[in-house]
């Protein structure tokens, strides 16, 4: 089991475990434990960022697998768990929840945050908040993850998916306004790859046909657009810290409110549909059941976890983006012998090295360079089975205009290994296996 395979609070909690045997920790897991040392970025030296169970690659080893995401943890995340459970607040909405909300207001510029057990109780939330009813529609592309459709058919909404661009892989904005019915309530826009969809026409439109935006922004934490933070623009925003994103607790989002109107009843449907908040501010004297809502608060443990990953937010996407360039550089060759095309980021637009992407010639050359890179140990992947015509988005959703990009983009992406906890020796591993099958 390596660290990007286990779950985040429970390597917290082995390590907090260590901190307070000594060394016993190591003499438990024998061999098996290791201290991990990652390379600093320009620099012969290197960062002590935290204990791995399963062997790390050292820097005498050749490189013989790449998981497929390595976050970047370190001890600060075991100081901070440790932290909340020394305050004896392990409930939510304890210090380290204020402390992550603050940081998400501030860095994203959002009227308010509050942070979720994920983005798909974010996308819940934002679907009571818009007050979708049975028989409503909303508008987003087919090609995202399951929870941006799944929130608003929880609601009894159809999701009406839309074409993607080539370029950026984002909701065609072009193509939005013909999917307007007199039953559209809102468009969730995904922001795929950390690559900001064209927000300015997005607004427009929904002003013009008084819609919400409710962006999609999992994969979009740092990003920008025009300068500004994705999730800084829609009414509502949604972030995920799963393991799987640039900055992580495990399991972990985000909601974000940039209409001040939506906050008190936002802060109701976190707390199962009562007024609780105002409760342990001291703005009503015992709290009751208000309105709708569920459990979406998390654990101030998973805060804790969160806070450390936020403080060296700036370290670790120093990394991914070093990591995404080397990859983009090692690429521009193929992509000069029309052999694959890499990811296009618009001028106005600054990519959060979330994903590092290629679009190969087609669905079997795909095959092919994922086989080759799983026998030689890289976990590469392909992206989304497109959701109109999954099961499910048949039964729930319609579809508007054609699919042609999505139905020929889906079968060619093929997502190369990334995280803040990935070495550059790993890179250039994934890079001459990918080099190999396809010169
Ligand atoms: C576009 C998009 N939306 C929503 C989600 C759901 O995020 P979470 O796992 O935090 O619920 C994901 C997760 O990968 C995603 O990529």
């Amino acid at each position: 089991m390596s660290i990007p395979e286990m779950s985040i609070p429970w390597l917290a909690l082995q390590l907090k475990f260590m901190s307070m045997q000594g060394s016993s920790f190591l003499r438990n897991f024998g061999s098996q434990a290791k201290m991990v040392y990652l390379p600093l970025e320009n620099s012969a030296s290197s960062r002590f960022v935290g204990l791995s169970i399963a062997q790390p690659h050292t820097l005498e080893e050749p490189v013989q697998s790449v998981p497929f995401n390595k976050a970047l943890i370190t001890n600060r995340e075991l100081e901070c768990i440790g932290e909340a459970i020394a305050n004896g607040h392990l409930i939510g909405d304890g210090e380290f929840t204020k402390r992550c909300q603050k940081w998400l207001e501030h860095q994203i510029g959002c009227q308010s945050a509050l942070i979720t057990h994920s983005c798909t109780a974010a996308l819940e939330m934002a679907a009571i908040l818009a007050d979708i009813q049975p028989g409503d529609e909303v508008i987003l592309p087919s090609y995202t993850f399951v929870s941006t459709a799944n929130a608003f058919v929880l609601r009894g909404a159809v999701p009406v998916f839309v074409d993607i661009r080539p370029d950026t892989l984002n909701l065609d904005e072009t193509k939005v306004e013909a999917a307007i019915t007199s039953k559209t309530k809102a468009i969730a826009p995904v922001h795929y790859a950390g690559v900001s969809c064209e927000m300015d026409t997005l607004m427009a439109i929904a002003d013009r046909h008084s819609l919400l935006v409710i962006e999609d922004a999992a994969q979009g934490i740092m990003a920008t657009y025009k300068g500004r933070p994705l999730g800084s623009t829609g009414h509502l925003a949604a972030l995920s810290f799963h393991q799987t994103k640039n900055i992580v607790s495990g399991e972990g989002g985000a909601l974000l409110i940039n209409d001040p109107s939506l906050l008190e009843r936002a802060e109701i449907i976190r707390e199962k549909g009562t007024n609780r908040s105002k409760f342990f501010r001291g703005e009503v004297d015992k709290y009751t059941w208000v309105d709708v809502g569920s459990s979406y608060l998390p654990s101030d443990l998973i805060a804790a976890l969160l806070w450390a990953q936020l403080e060296q937010a700036d370290h670790i996407q120093q990394r991914r983006h070093g990591i995404w360039q080397y990859y983009d550089n090692a690429f521009a060759n193929l992509e000069a012998q029309q052999i694959v095309q890499r990811p296009s980021t618009p001028g106005d637009c600054q990519q959060n090295a979330h994903m590092y992407y290629l679009l190969l010639k087609d669905l079997k050359t795909r095959t092919a360079v994922l086989a080759k890179l799983k026998s030689r140990g890289v976990q590469a992947a392909f992206h989304y089975v497109p959701l109109h015509s999954s099961p499910a988005g048949e039964k729930y959703g319609r579809v508007s205009g054609d699919m042609a990009v999505t139905d020929d983009l889906s079968d060619r992406l093929l997502r190369l290994p990334m995280g803040g906890g990935m070495t550059l020796r790993e890179a250039e591993y994934v890079v001459s296996v990918v080099l190999e099958v396809l010169t």
